[in-house]
């Protein structure tokens, strides 16, 4: 049982936010916007991204590499903000760290099943995620009756990566994935992968407006936040110290020039190498 006294010192610390790359900085855009007086520290694993083609067990060994790490640095909570990795083992994690560990499938699962009326969902994610089946499995869970179509969209992380979203090459690409799915007539579509959420204004488009874009940086931060007021451990909101680091495997430079475009403001990221 956590004391009063021990729920202020976690107050203090930091929320722990890991992802393969750059993409969980989704998450990080909508904690500073809702929680602006958390602090946050980030693990991306930029040296050895792409998650999605890699097999779970691998995943889950890097996931747990990053989580040993973030321990050492003060966190009250854990946000898997990379759907391939909370697909490769989310409960796994959960079972080893003593702190809460929150992956980003169930948040957006909720989500989209609040806002389907016609019970007509799709899911967009990688190789691996798809491949695990989580998101169809947990959907169902909710709700046995709801059709949900599923596709793999292994090629929109390397144009999100590239900066080639806005070309017609990625139009085409978007209506190759999505086409078969609209046809399929769904209202909701869950953008299953941290960089989906990047190429938001051309999947909205080429799907049409009445289909819900479901993005899960948002749906987890609700959940955070819920957590957070439930057991006492939020940061106070006259907290001044609120202390953004950044850590990477890969080169810190170009994270930064990403981070910045992403959060609108000046990022440091240091490279550890796990
Ligand atoms: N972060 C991953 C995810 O959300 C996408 C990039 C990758 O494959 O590592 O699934």
């Amino acid at each position: 049982m956590v004391t009063s006294k021990e729920h202020i010192i976690n107050a203090h610390k930091a929320i722990g936010v890991i992802d393969s790359g750059v993409g969980g900085l989704t998450v990080v855009k909508e904690l500073s916007r809702r929680l602006p007086h958390e602090s946050v520290v980030y693990f991306g694993d930029t040296a050895r991204m792409p998650y999605g083609p890699r097999p779970m067990e691998e995943v889950r060994r890097f996931v747990f590499e990053m989580i040993e790490f973030l321990q050492h640095q003060e966190i009250k909570l854990v946000v898997v903000a990379c759907n391939s990795a909370t697909a490769a083992g989310l409960s796994y994690y959960q079972q080893v760290c003593e702190e809460p560990v929150l992956g980003v499938i169930e948040p957006g699962v909720r989500a989209a099943i609040a806002h389907s009326r016609k019970q007509r969902i799709g899911v967009i994610g990688t190789t691996g995620t798809i491949g695990s089946s989580e998101y169809v499995k947990a959907l169902h869970r909710h709700n046995r009756s709801l059709y949900v179509i599923s596709k793999a969209c292994p090629l929109f992380v390397l144009l999100v990566e590239n900066n080639l979203v806005e070309t017609p090459e990625a139009r085409k690409v978007a209506h190759e994935y999505l086409d078969p799915m609209s046809s399929e007539n769904i209202d909701t579509l869950i953008l299953g992968c941290t960089h989906y959420p990047l190429m938001a204004d051309l999947l909205q488009e080429v799907v049409g407006t009445s289909v819900k874009l479901i993005n899960s940086a948002e749906e987890i931060v609700t959940e955070v936040e819920t957590i957070l007021d439930n057991s006492g451990q939020a940061n106070p909101l006259n907290n001044n110290n609120t202390r953004y680091r950044f850590f990477v495997s890969g080169n810190p430079r170009s994270f930064e020039e990403v981070g910045v475009k992403m959060l609108q403001r000046e990022i440091k990221a240091y490279q550890v190498l796990l």
